[in-house]
């Protein structure tokens, strides 16, 4: 749905410009030691005591700078559009108090990712905070919880994109990842949050019928316009990726390095997978293992993507600057060996579905399987314990997201084909045409596991674009007993 204002185009190139050369203000030629400040900061973090990790998230109407935008009257969590990532362990309990201070819609916490309960004050998407309302969430992770890296946003239907396209969604981080690689145990942590943002000429980000999913706009990292990072050659850093925007896709590329994949949406792969180019839809996490190449300076690129002819074009944009300098690390290398991971393809499912993405032929309309969303009526019923195998296809001229809550599936084809098996996700690209450029018939097969008894209760399937979940694309799953 692009619709572009020159205008607003032009401040906006003006000023991704501008900070471009900011960055590298007061920097020496390339390579020379010392030469280069590290801009790129982790997000602020809230981190778990004694098995319990107590938040506040006090949404406000506040001013605040975006790079170098300065917004006025958004709505973000604790004045920050980088608000704190959660960082705990497994088996620990989340004590959060929401404080909804918007004045016109109600809002909520979905814990993206997590496999917990959707139970009572849990990660409930049915519930609505009202404003002025406060809600006390407790959130309690199993001890055999995945590691990595997972999110949280509003799921208020209706104004879930306005409320994630104005600040409102931050990193969880479940630690653990690199534990079973003991030679990684010290090295860089590093968070890497992706939202974008475009301001209007009074300052004020566009009301929620007004935002444009093709809107050119600044893209960040934590709230930054393109920071620099440093490393130093062979050294080794992890770099948790999460597209916690509301609607754009990004396709990363690190000029001069491969990214080794250790995990996907928090899931720890079977084997490192090594990646040039990375698809990451709205609400995908990739966690990579990054080696500092040859002294020089390197960009963190996301390509310029089309989500179809329905859909819309984003230009490729720098979003971080890598230098590598200093003496070369001592050498640590890759791991190799990796805990095994069930490939559901060699157990029996207990049924089939076909999960059909439909939207009308403007681009409107979303639906699934004929019918909008309404929270009150029970779509899907699962019982516990069963191995399901979804096909979801995709009938309409441009790209979608399948994300499913509470739990993770195994893709195991897409457009039809057999993919190789490396772990599970929560969220999946769905093409829009198949292997022979059909438009409207592209498709991915799932194997999904409803076996965890914490998921039991109501939640639900959904597009991640969230101008389409709002849009009637997302359904509701009851897991039975
Ligand atoms: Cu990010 Cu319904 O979820
Ligand atoms: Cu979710
Ligand atoms: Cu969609």
């Amino acid at each position: 749905m692009a619709s572009l204002v020159a205008s607003r185009l032009a401040v906006l190139a003006l000023s991704a410009g501008l900070l471009g050369v900011g960055a590298h203000a007061g920097t020496n030629s390339c390579g020379s030691a010392g030469g280069y400040d590290e801009t790129f900061r982790n997000p602020p973090e809230i981190v778990s005591q004694n098995g319990v990790l107590n938040a506040t998230l006090a949404i406000e109407a506040t001013d605040f700078d975006v790079a170098s935008m300065s917004v006025k009257g958004g709505y973000v969590y604790n004045g920050l559009y980088t608000p704190p990532t959660l960082r705990m362990k497994p088996g620990d309990v989340i004590k959060l108090k929401l404080v909804n201070g918007m004045s016109d819609q109600f809002t909520n916490i979905h814990t993206h990712g997590l496999n917990v309960s959707p139970l009572g004050n849990g990660d409930n998407v049915f519930l609505h905070v009202m404003p002025g309302e406060t809600f006390d969430y407790t959130i309690a992770l199993p001890k055999t919880h995945p590691a990595g890296l997972f999110w949280y946003h509003p799921h208020a239907h209706g104004f879930s994109q306005f409320q994630v396209y104005n600040g409102m969604s931050g990193g969880l981080i479940v630690d653990g990842l690199l534990d079973p690689f003991p030679q990684l145990a010290n090295i860089a942590d590093r968070t890497l949050l992706l939202k974008d943002s475009y301001v209007q000429d009074d300052g004020t980000i566009p009301a929620e019928d007004d935002l444009d999913t093709g809107h050119a706009s600044l893209r960040t990292v934590n709230g930054q316009a393109n920071p620099t990072l440093k490393i130093r050659p062979d050294e080794l850093q992890l770099w948790r990726f999460g597209n916690i925007g509301a609607n754009r896709y990004y396709e990363l590329v690190l000029n001069g390095h491969t990214m080794y994949e250790i995990a996907r949406d928090g899931n720890r792969h079977n084997q490192l997978v090594p990646m040039q180019q990375i698809l990451l839809p709205p609400a995908s996490r990739s966690e990579v293992l990054v080696r500092g190449g040859a002294p020089g300076v390197y960009t963190l690129r996301t390509l310029s993507i089309s989500t179809g002819p329905l859909g819309d074009q984003y230009d490729e944009t720098t979003l971080a600057t890598l230098v590598s300098e200093g003496s070369p690390a001592p050498f640590v290398a890759l791991p190799a060996s990796f805990p095994a991971v069930p490939d559901l393809r060699t157990k029996p499912i207990a049924r089939t579905r076909v999960i059909r993405f439909q939207e009308d032929d403007q681009g409107g309309n979303f639906a699934i399987n004929g019918k909008q969303f309404d929270m009150n009526r029970v779509d899907t019923v699962v019982q516990l314990g069963d191995l399901e195998e979804w096909e979801v296809t995709n009938e309409t001229g441009e790209l979608h997201v399948f994300h499913i809550h509470q739990l993770d599936f195994q893709v195991t084809k897409v457009n039809g084909k057999e993919v190789a098996f490396t772990g599970y996700q929560d969220n999946v690209n769905v093409p829009y045409a198949d292997d022979d450029g059909n438009v409207g018939k592209g498709s991915v097969t799932l194997r999904i596991p409803f076996t965890d008894p914490v998921i039991v209760g109501k939640f639900v399937y959904h597009c991640h674009i969230l101008e389409h979940e709002d849009g009637g694309m997302m359904a509701t799953i009851e897991v039975q007993e």
